[in-house]
């Protein structure tokens, strides 16, 4: 069966029926495109694991319409409403203590859930419709590269997924910002579009960064999915920074090889006038750049090459999410 559709009313309908009565269904969102599942459905969250070959630890986020559909998910502490005022709907996710009737499947048998609520048009309008919360997971094989596309997703599992539903290219290209709100200080687990300044400057305090508590052992613990490698192409990922850096590391591989850079310089000419590399923001825009990093690993690991070579971003704002994707993404064993 052909997993297409477009945005006509009639579809949303239909993908408001299937997730209904326990259909898996690809759906886009602003940041990448997610396999979703109504969260009442027992076997629909078993299927998302299933499809993707995901470990049961890593559990999922809720996506959710509206605040009060959100009191019979979590607690609600009173932060999240200068957050929700703010940033949702949006790619931000929150962790939250969880209501008893949220499964275990979901959670991971964890005492919190994550939850977010999504800004991408004919998400939100499914999600309306069908008055549904869907536990969504990124649309990619575990370990693979995020989808930022329907036919991202295609390519990936054909008729494994009954119906993609189609909403063009994802605005940001990037997951959402995770950030833990049941800890003791509001801590950032996955760097994302929402940036920690912005946070900060909402929460009115210093939130702490995943990254800072890399050398703690419970890290693993806070949040099971943000694994060392992800996100990887097959072919060779090397980070560079700035262009003799990248030519003392090109030197030393052989084979067909391409490097991609973030923005246009002078210095990255040679390669350019050479076809050697490709250019992922012609205007230099940082938010670009994020919105093509998925796609770009994924078209040049097609391509039969040796090697990728991909420009780091500098750290900070989009960057620091950008730079998190390829360091796990190049983290390749
Ligand atoms: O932008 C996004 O967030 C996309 C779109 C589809 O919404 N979704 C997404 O889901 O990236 P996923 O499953 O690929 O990543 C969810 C991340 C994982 O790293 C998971 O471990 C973490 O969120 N997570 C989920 N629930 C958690 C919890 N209760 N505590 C800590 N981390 C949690
Ligand atoms: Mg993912």
């Amino acid at each position: 069966m052909k997993s297409f559709f477009t945005s006509k009313s009639n579809d949303l309908k239909r993908v408001v029926a299937l997730l209904s009565k326990g259909e898996i269904v690809a759906v886009p969102t602003e940041t990448v495109y997610g396999l979703a599942a109504n969260i009442f459905h027992e076997d629909a969250i078993a299927q998302l694991f299933k499809v993707k070959n995901r470990p049961f630890s890593d559990p999922l986020i809720v996506h959710i319409h509206s605040l009060e559909q959100l009191q019979s998910i979590a607690y609600i502490p009173e932060t999240l409403h200068a957050l929700s005022d703010k940033f949702w709907p949006g790619p931000l996710t929150i962790i939250l203590q969880k209501k008893p009737s949220i499964s275990d499947k979901i959670t991971a048998n964890k005492n919190t859930v994550a939850v977010r609520m999504p800004s991408h048009p004919l998400l939100r309008e499914i999600l309306q419709t069908g008055d549904l919360a869907l536990a969504a997971p990124s649309a990619n094989p575990f370990g693979y590269i995020s989808p930022t596309t329907a036919n991202h997703v295609y390519e990936s599992f054909g008729n494994k997924v009954p119906y993609i539903l189609d909403g063009g290219k994802a605005e940001f290209g990037l997951e959402s910002t995770v950030l833990n709100l049941t800890s003791d200080v509001p801590t950032i687990l996955r760097p994302g579009p929402i940036t920690k300044k912005e946070i900060n400057e909402i929460l009115n305090c210093t939130v702490h960064d995943n990254a800072e508590n890399s050398n703690s052992s419970s890290n693993n613990e806070i949040s099971p999915g943000l694994l060392p490698q992800h996100y990887s192409p097959n072919t060779k990922l090397i980070l560079f920074k700035g262009i003799r850096d990248l030519e003392a590391k090109w030197e030393k591989s052989t084979g067909k090889k391409i490097a991609v850079f973030l923005k246009p310089s002078s210095e990255s000419m040679t390669f350019r006038s050479k076809n050697l590399c490709v250019l992922l923001s012609p205007a230099g825009n940082i938010k670009e750049a994020g919105a093509e990093t998925f796609s770009i690993l994924r078209q040049l690991d097609q391509q039969d090459l040796s090697t990728i070579f991909f420009e780091e971003s500098s750290d900070n704002g989009i960057g620091i999410a950008i730079n998190d994707r390829l360091s796990r993404a190049a983290n390749q064993t």
